[in-house]
């Protein structure tokens, strides 16, 4: 088997489970609601096509695991959609929390439907993750199902707390760059790394290997949020797809602008005076650029691709499976949208 090959027929079986588990809300009298998910799931209504479905990363790192660990990666399908069902959740809840406009190259859930509803379409995207998890016992031993579980309860509670430092961080000052990482690792790290981590359980892997696969999952989550921050000042919004600009106008603290307010010298003044409006917005990214943010961004992401590589490779990733893992994490982070 060639490379690639095991991820090409991986994707459209994520697809259809995916499309499996949300049909339980496929039902006559609420079918407008059914009709939210679906959107946001980039299976229906306007600019619906695979880009507007995003990248599929955590279910295909999940079941690529397992398959590393030389285990059949099919009935570990339900647990591939709980994860991509959550951070589908997670998205729809960050869009009204970071008044995003655009998602995916399309208008948000809340933007489209009003924010009541897409906290209502978020919830449910939570539930249907649980429900899909609940499939695991019927074809994994009960320890095993429930140990997948509980780590993945564990990396949702960690993305809220992520959640949670991030929100607050907009109005803090005198933040460094140490405060970056608890809540980078929450927010995004959480649940990648639940991710290699349950591939790894379902894959009946020894307890050091699960470390490795979660180590793994955790620095490649910090490199790509690292390399997402990156791109949210740096890079193109037509490929993007979301709103690039706000990461300046907002006030969130991403890794470059902590790097920027560290320098104390012309950024970090013109923060001080107040508001950043749109049109500054370009000057100020270059300004954070020649005061170093730009390259120590890409440093910093370099590093943390470093450490996951090497956790991958204590893993000791398996067949194609394997090969696919490495080549994932190195597309990743040369990702532009
Ligand atoms: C976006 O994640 C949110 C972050 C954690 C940075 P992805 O870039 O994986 O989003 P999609 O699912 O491919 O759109
Ligand atoms: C990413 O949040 C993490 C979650 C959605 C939980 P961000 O707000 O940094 O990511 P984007 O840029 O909106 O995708
Ligand atoms: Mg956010
Ligand atoms: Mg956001």
């Amino acid at each position: 088997m060639s490379l690639k090959v095991l991820t090409e027929s991986i994707l459209p079986a994520i697809e259809y489970e995916l499309q499996r588990q949300v049909a339980r809300l496929d039902e006559p009298r609420t079918r407008p609601f059914y009709e939210m998910l679906t959107y946001h799931l980039g299976w229906t209504g306007e600019g619906a096509s695979p880009e507007a479905s995003g990248k599929r990363i955590r279910p295909l790192l999940l079941l690529l695991t397992t398959a590393a660990c030389k285990a059949g990666w099919k009935p570990a399908l339900p647990a591939a959609a709980a994860v991509e069902l959550i951070h589908n959740f997670s998205l729809v809840h960050d869009d009204i929390q970071d008044k995003s406009d655009l998602r995916r190259g399309r208008p948000t859930v809340w933007k489209k439907y009003r924010e009541a509803h897409a906290i209502n379409v978020g919830d449910s995207l939570f539930i249907l993750a649980h429900l899909s998890l609940s499939e695991l016992k019927d074809k994994f031993t009960a320890e095993v199902a429930l140990k997948a579980e509980a780590v993945i309860d564990r990396a949702c509670l960690d993305l809220t707390r992520g959640q949670y430092l991030d929100m607050s961080y907009e109005s803090q000052s005198g933040l460094t760059i140490q405060d970056y990482w608890p809540m980078a690792a929450g927010k995004t790290a959480a649940l990648l790394s639940a991710c290699t981590q349950v591939g790894a359980i379902l894959g009946n892997a020894d307890e050091s290997t699960q470390e490795a696969y979660r180590d793994f999952g955790h620095y490649l989550g910090l490199a790509f949020q690292v390399h997402d921050d990156y791109l949210g000042i740096w890079g193109d919004n037509a490929l993007m797809g979301k709103s690039t600009d706000s990461d300046l106008v907002t006030g969130k603290k991403s890794l470059p602008v902590l790097y920027g307010l560290g320098k104390n010298g012309l950024f970090a003044r013109r923060r001080d005076e107040g508001p950043v409006s749109a049109e500054e917005v370009r000057t100020l990214a270059e300004q954070l650029a020649r005061e170093g943010a730009k390259a120590f961004t890409q440093e910093t992401a370099d590093q943390m691709t470093d450490l996951a590589l090497q956790s991958l490779r204590q893993a000791n990733p398996q067949a194609e499976a394997g090969e696919e893992l490495f080549e994932l994490a190195n597309q990743l982070l040369n990702r532009q949208s």
